[in-house]
């Protein structure tokens, strides 16, 4: 799932393509139509659907589009690259302990939007990414992998974001692969 540029929703399709995941990216949703993640699909020869929120009046309807999609592509995960609505209990109740997202913050830190501006105001030294299970607890689910990065005295948000960026590239396959792990531990 990816709203905007989709280098995250990249990726992982490299990481699957040329290691290290052991995994096959079956189907992008992107609610932007036009959105960079739609081209690079289209590029990566991945199949890739518009649901397009401005075409459903709640949020649960968009969900429901997902949902039959996903099921469709019969996934085994779902992955939140970069998805910029907030999904509602029913695709969080379709997919548990499946769904995993990518938040430019050491959560518990700054939850919700704008977490690097949160970052910055706070005046920390230390910021970074964190993939987590999806719960109805918004950027609250159990962790499965976090990555740091320094805040320099001279960053405004698109220099440290581009820096936390990078780390979300290298975090977000290994999550996907932990998230994968505990699912066969669980049986
Ligand atoms: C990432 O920084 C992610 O943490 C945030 O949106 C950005 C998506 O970037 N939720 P991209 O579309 O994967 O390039």
């Amino acid at each position: 799932m990816a709203s905007g540029e989709g280098s995250n929703f990249e990726a992982l399709v490299t990481a699957c393509r040329q290691g290290p995941l052991r995994g096959r990216v079956l189907q992008l949703v992107v609610n932007n139509p036009g959105c960079g993640a739609q081209r690079r699909a289209k590029r990566l020869n991945i199949p890739c659907t518009v649901a397009d929120h401005r075409l459903h009046r709640r949020r649960e309807d968009l969900d429901g589009v997902l949902i039959e999609t996903f099921t469709a592509a019969g996934v085994d995960l779902v992955v939140m690259a970069g998805w910029m609505r907030i999904v509602t209990p029913r695709l969080i109740g379709a997919f548990p302990s499946r769904l995993i997202n990518i938040h430019p913050s050491l959560l518990p830190s700054f939850r919700g939007l704008d977490a690097v501006g949160q970052a910055l105001a706070a005046g920390v030294t230390l910021s970074g990414c964190t993939a987590h299970l999806v719960t109805e607890d918004l950027d609250g689910g159990p962790i499965l992998a976090q990555a740091t990065v320094p805040v320099l005295n001279e960053d405004d948000r698109m220099t440290l974001a581009a820096r936390i960026h990078a780390q979300e590239h290298r975090l977000l396959p290994l999550a996907v692969a932990l998230a994968a792990e505990r699912l066969r531990d669980q049986g």
